[in-house]
C-alpha cells in the first residue's frame, strides 16, 4: 500500500484556555497590536501551546546558547556582565512567560527593561534579532512535532510569529 491512512487529528478547543489583554491605558502598544492583528485567540494558541514549551525549555535554550558562543564578541559582553549559566535561568522564566497568554502593563515594563539591559551591555540590533531568530526556529521545530491538527499547526505558528515580532518591537524601540 502507497497511502497509509493517518489517524484524524481534532482540533484544539481553545475555549479553556483565559488569555488576559490589558493594554486599555497604553495607546502605542494598542496600535502595534492592531496592526500585528494580534488577537485574543492568538493568545489562547500560545498558551495552549505553553506546556510543549515548558517541557523543551533547557533544549531551547541550551541551543540558543551554543549559538551564541560561536560569536565570540557575544562571548566577551557575557563574561563582562554576566555568565551563561544565569543568563540560562533569566532566558528560561522569559520564554515560557512569552506563552502565559497575558499582555498588559507588567509585560510592557518587563520588555523595556530588557531593551534598556542590552543597551547597557552594548548589545547590537543584528545580534538580537539573530538570537530571536533562533528561539523561532525551536517553536516551529515543536509545532511541527506536537501539535497535530494542521489548522492549529498554522495558527500556533501564527501566534508565535506576531508575539514575537511585537516582542522585538518593544525591545528594539
Ligand atoms: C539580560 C532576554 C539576547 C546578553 C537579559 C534578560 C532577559 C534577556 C530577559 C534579563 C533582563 C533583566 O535583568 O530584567 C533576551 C532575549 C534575547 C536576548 C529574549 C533574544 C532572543 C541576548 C544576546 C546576548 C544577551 C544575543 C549576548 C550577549 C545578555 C546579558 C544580560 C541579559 C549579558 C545581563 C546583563 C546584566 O545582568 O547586567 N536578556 N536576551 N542577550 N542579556 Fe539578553
Amino acid at each position: 500500500m502507497i497511502f497509509q491512512k493517518q489517524k484524524k487529528a481534532t482540533a484544539l478547543d481553545l475555549q479553556q484556555y483565559t488569555v488576559k489583554m490589558d493594554i486599555s491605558n497604553h495607546q502605542p502598544m494598542l496600535k502595534q497590536i492592531e496592526m500585528l492583528n494580534l488577537t485574543k485567540q492568538d493568545l489562547q494558541y500560545l498558551k495552549a501551546f505553553k506546556p510543549f514549551v515548558e517541557g523543551n525549555i533547557n533544549h531551547i535554550v541550551d541551543r540558543f546558547y551554543d549559538m551564541i558562543v560561536t560569536e565570540q564578541s557575544l562571548v566577551d559582553i557575557i563574561n563582562r556582565h554576566s555568565s551563561v549559566e544565569k543568563l540560562k535561568v533569566t532566558l528560561r522564566r522569559h520564554i515560557v512567560e512569552m506563552f502565559n497568554g497575558n499582555i498588559d502593563e507588567d509585560f510592557y515594563k518587563r520588555r523595556v527593561n530588557i531593551a534598556k539591559v542590552h543597551v547597557h551591555i552594548g548589545l547590537r540590533t543584528q545580534w538580537y534579532i539573530c538570537a530571536f531568530q533562533d528561539l523561532c526556529i525551536s517553536f516551529t521545530d515543536l509545532v511541527e512535532k506536537h501539535v497535530a491538527h494542521p489548522m492549529d499547526q498554522f495558527n500556533t505558528i501564527r501566534a508565535i510569529s506576531k508575539i514575537s515580532n511585537f516582542e522585538q518591537q518593544l525591545v528594539l524601540e
